[in-house]
């Protein structure tokens, strides 16, 4: 059997859910270049020191640098707190009263418990020591890895069985299908897991890039070949 044997209904179906997949699939991108270049519109594609920051430098000093650069009033803010968390992040460190003003001037408008602000993060507040102290470990914490492991490989797998699922009835030869399949679920693998091991490894930004780029490529490959052949007359 194959996906040109089903009826019109079945085939309307699946083009549709194709379509959501190949949106959604570049929603991710458009977004992650958002997050990590900084930008605010279209679709950019990081560079390697760009991920390099987000994976393997302290959050603070990577958040400053990426999606909250806007509201650093002056590079040295940045420099000044990453040798403040090089120098061991320590409260009787000379640097840290600095570092208290930096974000008490720049970052409490949003970062406080007590914020009013539309666009505020009572949540996150950087108002005392241990606040502050909490964001400055490098790359990803056991919290944030397994939040973002579970997420994304829940919502991934949800739709790659689907995907591979109907595109193993397509009519295009076995060894092609194969390949996608792996490709796919590999890159998605490897993907996720260097974000975490990248903080040892800072190599890994490598395979970051290369393994998240195979699986949105395989995801889109896949969607428009099924796409293709199921609508081809037998
Ligand atoms: C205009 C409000 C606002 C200001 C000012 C602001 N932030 Fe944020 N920040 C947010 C919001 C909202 C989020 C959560 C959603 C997001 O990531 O956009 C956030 C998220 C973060 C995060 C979590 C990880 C991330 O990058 O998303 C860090 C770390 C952070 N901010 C640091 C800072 C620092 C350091 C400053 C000061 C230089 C700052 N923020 C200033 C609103 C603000």
């Amino acid at each position: 059997m194959n996906i040109q044997q089903l009826n019109i209904q079945a085939k309307t179906a699946i083009s549709l859910f194709l379509m959501f997949i190949i949106i959604a699939t570049i929603s991710s991108v458009i977004l992650l270049g958002l997050e990590l270049t900084g930008e605010k519109k279209g679709i950019n594609i990081p560079t390697v020191s760009q991920i390099q920051n987000k994976y393997t430098t302290p959050e603070l000093v990577a958040s400053m640098k990426g999606n909250m650069y806007e509201h650093v009033a002056d590079d040295s803010d940045i420099d000044t707190v990453d040798r403040w968390i090089k120098n061991g992040s320590l409260k009787e460190d000379e640097l840290y009263p600095e570092v208290k003003e930096i974000m008490a001037l720049d970052c409490a408008d949003c970062h406080s418990k007590s914020s009013e602000m539309s666009k505020a993060i009572p949540s996150m507040p950087f108002e005392t020591y241990e606040e502050i102290k909490s964001h400055t470990q490098v790359g990803y914490s056991w919290s944030k890895m397994s939040k973002q492991a579970h997420i994304h490989m829940f919502g991934i797998a949800m739709f790659l069985i689907t995907l591979t699922l109907i595109f193993s009835y397509t009519t295009y030869k076995n060894n092609i299908k194969t390949t996608l399949i792996w490709t796919s679920y590999g890159g998605a693998f490897l993907d996720i897991f260097s974000w975490w091991f990248s903080k040892f490894f800072t190599g890994l930004v490598y395979m970051i890039y290369i393994m998240g780029g195979l699986m949105v490529s395989s995801i889109l490959l896949m969607s428009l070949m099924i796409l293709i052949n199921i609508w081809q007359k037998e």
